[in-house]
């Protein structure tokens, strides 16, 4: 999962930068297309890892999800209106919205799959996480 949340990163950081830089549309809307298929399929796969283990926060992380998904569409919408210095400023925004993501809600999955996994195999967990 955390190599997922690097590319999901870098892209976005790539993204603002080349928003940033001289105009250059095929790169903005490659970099685009990837910020937005990405985070789509990273989403999906957190989520069937969730399903698979019975997640009880499925409902409240998938939520999540989809605000995120809202943000990143409206950040498509805004880079095609051609609005280049709001739409790096806007990247750079869900940028830390993701990253505050990553570091709240999947850490606590994260944990929270720990432990299952290991009572799974039999193993002491040692972990309680409220969800
Ligand atoms: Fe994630
Ligand atoms: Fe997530």
């Amino acid at each position: 999962m955390n190599s997922e949340h690097e590319v999901q990163i870098r892209l976005l950081e790539e993204l603002e930068t080349a928003l940033r830089a001289r105009p250059d549309r095929p790169r903005v809307a490659a970099l685009l297309h990837q910020v937005v298929e990405y985070a789509n399929v990273h989403f999906l796969s957190e989520e069937l890892l969730m399903r698979l283990h019975s997640y009880p926060g499925y409902d409240a992380h998938v939520g999540e999800h989809a605000r995120l998904m809202e943000e990143i569409r409206g950040l498509e919408h805004h880079v095609e209106s051609g609005h280049r210095e709001a739409s790096a400023d806007l990247a750079a925004a869900v940028r830390d919205w993701i990253v505050t993501h990553i570091e709240t809600e999947d850490g606590i999955f994260e944990t929270w799959l720990e432990g299952a996994t290991a009572v799974a195999d039999g193993r002491p967990s040692g972990v309680s996480v409220q969800v």
